[in-house]
């Protein structure tokens, strides 16, 4: 049996309901215990130590964090760690796909996942590239449609752009970005140009017409989904707060997303469907190693097996079922 070592930051593994609230792990430890495996903890911090040395006969099993910095620290240490090793769970590509829709889209086309349509790209402010409207405009990272926009026109990506440049600059890039205009008066405009501020973004294929999403948290082979409607006067679905508790699963909409947990290589994932007119469900956005727990917390259902079954009384915490479908996925054929 292969040892477990949970990777954590400053003792935090992943998101319970409030993003800043680690998950239990008292009930991970007894769930690892009770299947007879050995574990222990390790920080990020250790792993990036000059003479750490990772074991290749163990499995590391990583969660992920929402404060930027850390986030890139932690992509750096198992980036350089694991690039080229099999023993992370979930899998690195994802982990790099946790904050970072760019990412997550090439991954999706990557790995044949049913996206909708997406590209990164990289622009000014002053030469915005994109001609064709209307798109979805996605920040890298953000959750509850923080960053994503509809854009119709030449002015609104402007906007866009303006305000994701804005938010994302570092005070040397703002300093930079005062020394440009200085640059251009002195005549060094190809100086000024290469050190530009740039914004980072996805260009999306805008679904028209959608009065909700859904919400779908795969573990192994469970499926549990939530309804999402969008806000009055918008486009958005995430953040609404507008909840519809599902009674009974689509097996097509529960079989796709088992495919596509399957595709990411994950024991467990969280997914974002929009139906398209066709009444094909297309994926919007996925997470794998941090998501929030709240559709399976607030399930009276979940799919297994090609059945919907009603979660009668004992309803169990979402530790325990992200745990045991770790498990499984560590004890696959
Ligand atoms: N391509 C799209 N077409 C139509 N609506 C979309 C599209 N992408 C996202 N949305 C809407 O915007 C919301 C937020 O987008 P999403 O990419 O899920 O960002 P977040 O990370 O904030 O959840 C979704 O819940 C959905 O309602
Ligand atoms: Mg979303």
């Amino acid at each position: 049996m292969k040892k477990i070592i949970i990777l954590q930051h400053n003792g935090f593994f992943t998101q319970h309901l409030k993003e800043y609230q680690n998950i239990d792990m008292s009930l991970v430890c007894s769930e690892l215990e009770n299947a007879g495996y050995e574990f222990e903890f390790l920080e990020y911090k250790h792993l990036a130590d000059y003479h750490y040395k990772v074991d290749d006969s163990a499995i590391y099993w990583t969660g992920s964090h929402q404060n930027i910095s850390v986030k890139h620290y932690i992509s750096d240490v198992l980036t350089t760690r694991f690039i080229g090793r099999n023993n992370l769970v979930p899998a690195l590509d994802t982990v790099l796909a946790h904050e970072n829709k760019g990412v997550m889209g090439m991954l999706a086309a990557e790995k044949a996942l049913p996206f909708v349509a997406q590209n990164y790209h990289i622009s000014s402010v002053e030469n915005p590239s994109l001609t064709k409207f209307p798109f979805v405009f996605k920040a890298l990272g953000g959750a509850g449609s923080k960053g994503v926009s509809l854009i119709h026109d030449r002015k609104l990506l402007l906007k866009s752009l303006r305000t994701t440049t804005f938010l994302e600059a570092s005070v040397r890039e703002m300093r930079e970005g005062v020394k440009n205009r200085l640059r251009k008066w002195l005549n060094r405009k190809k100086q000024a140009d290469y050190l530009m501020q740039q914004a980072r973004f996805c260009e999306q294929a805008f679904i028209p017409n959608l009065s909700s999403d859904y919400k779908v948290l795969v573990f192994w082979d469970k499926v549990y989904v939530l309804k999402r409607g969008v806000r009055e006067g918008d486009f958005r679905a995430s953040g609404s707060g507008q909840f519809e508790v599902q009674h009974t699963i689509d097996s097509t909409l529960a079989e796709l997303a088992m495919e596509c947990r399957e595709k990411l290589n994950t024991p467990y994932c969280s997914l974002d469907f929009v139906t398209l007119e066709s009444g094909n469900y297309q994926l919007i956005e996925f997470q794998t190693c941090h998501f929030g727990p709240y559709t399976q917390i607030s399930a009276v259902c979940f799919y297994q097996s090609s059945n919907c079954y009603k979660i009668e009384t004992s309803h169990l915490p979402f530790e325990v079922v992200l745990s045991r479908s770790f498990l499984k996925y560590l004890e696959r054929a």
